[in-house]
């Protein structure tokens, strides 16, 4: 079967068949995997069989790897691999069992932020039918293009910083007691700064880059006035005509771009609903 893309409506996602990422990716086909990867944001390949080796190759395709600084989650023989679940063994979480429960841009926190993400899913929960723990992907750069032009004039030039301690204190206020890094994550994240807008290293179309997970406050400005203008961003990125849901089957593998992108997993499932899904997570360069 050839390799075919299938764009969804609006301005984010497409459909990939005619490929079995369990084989090497043809040259010609990385590249057709790469221009729709530029173009649309996210990919999604239903009915995978992948071993971790398989998804960690496909992976390196598009780039580099990060070894996550989450390392109490890595997959043990492949530390490329970010294990994402609730399930837990021996009263132990298997994997980071909170990813993603607010919207935001992988390793935003790092001066280096993601370029992307690859994640296979292995066991998705289900009730009446119905797949739970979704995930919401928002373009932020059909966003950006959709703000007046004094916003557009207002934003330009302005750094947000960014900290990844952030996310663990609103584990904490939302009620998860044991949400907690160690002192050698926390020296490994200190806080960084970037662009609110920062332009796409391929396309060069720019995008809204603070998002609520990661983004303390804009520099220079006061408090109120800061917390007002990410609020209204932050508001403005997730409104539904940017926003590609993903209802999980197992088998699907779904990358996208960090830099246009932000993204959400609903939490709407518990033990004994079991979600295990594994994440590689490609390098980036420092947003501008
Ligand atoms: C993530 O934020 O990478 C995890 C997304 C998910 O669990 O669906």
């Amino acid at each position: 079967m050839a390799l075919d893309i299938s764009p969804f409506d609006g301005p984010i996602g497409a459909e990939v068949s005619g490929i079995d990422l369990a084989r090497p990716v043809a040259a010609a086909d990385q590249k057709v995997l790469e221009d729709a990867w530029n173009a649309h944001a996210v990919l999604v390949f239903r009915g995978q069989t992948l071993e971790p080796a398989d998804l960690v190759r496909f992976s390196r395709g598009f780039g580099a790897l990060e070894i996550h600084v989450l390392d109490q989650y890595l997959h043990a023989d492949h530390p490329e691999i970010l294990v994402v679940s609730n399930i837990q063994e021996n009263g132990e979480p298997i994997g980071i069992y909170d990813a993603g429960r607010y919207w935001h841009s992988d390793l935003s926190y790092l001066a280096e932020p993601s370029r992307g993400s690859v994640l296979y899913a292995i066991e998705i929960p289900e009730e009446g039918g119905e797949t739970l723990g979704n995930t919401l992907w928002a373009h932020a750069g059909a966003a950006y293009e959709a703000l007046d032009d004094g916003l557009k004039a207002r934003l330009d030039g302005l750094e947000a910083a960014f900290d990844l301690g952030k996310r663990f204190q609103k584990l904490v206020d939302d009620g998860d007691a044991d949400a907690a890094m160690t002192d050698e994550q926390i020296k490994k994240t200190p806080e960084v700064v970037h662009p609110v807008i920062r332009t796409h290293p391929v396309t060069g179309r720019k995008s809204i880059f603070v998002n609520i997970g990661h983004t303390t406050h804009i520099l220079g400005l006061p408090a109120d006035e800061s917390q007002a203008i990410l609020e209204e961003l932050w508001a403005h990125c997730i409104r539904p005509e940017f926003v590609y849901r993903h209802k999980w089957r197992e088998g699907d593998v779904v990358m996208w771009d960090n830099v246009p992108t932000q993204h959400l997993a609903i939490c709407d499932y518990a033990l004994p609903q079991r979600r295990l899904l594994h994440r590689t997570t490609l390098s980036g360069d420092r947003p501008y």
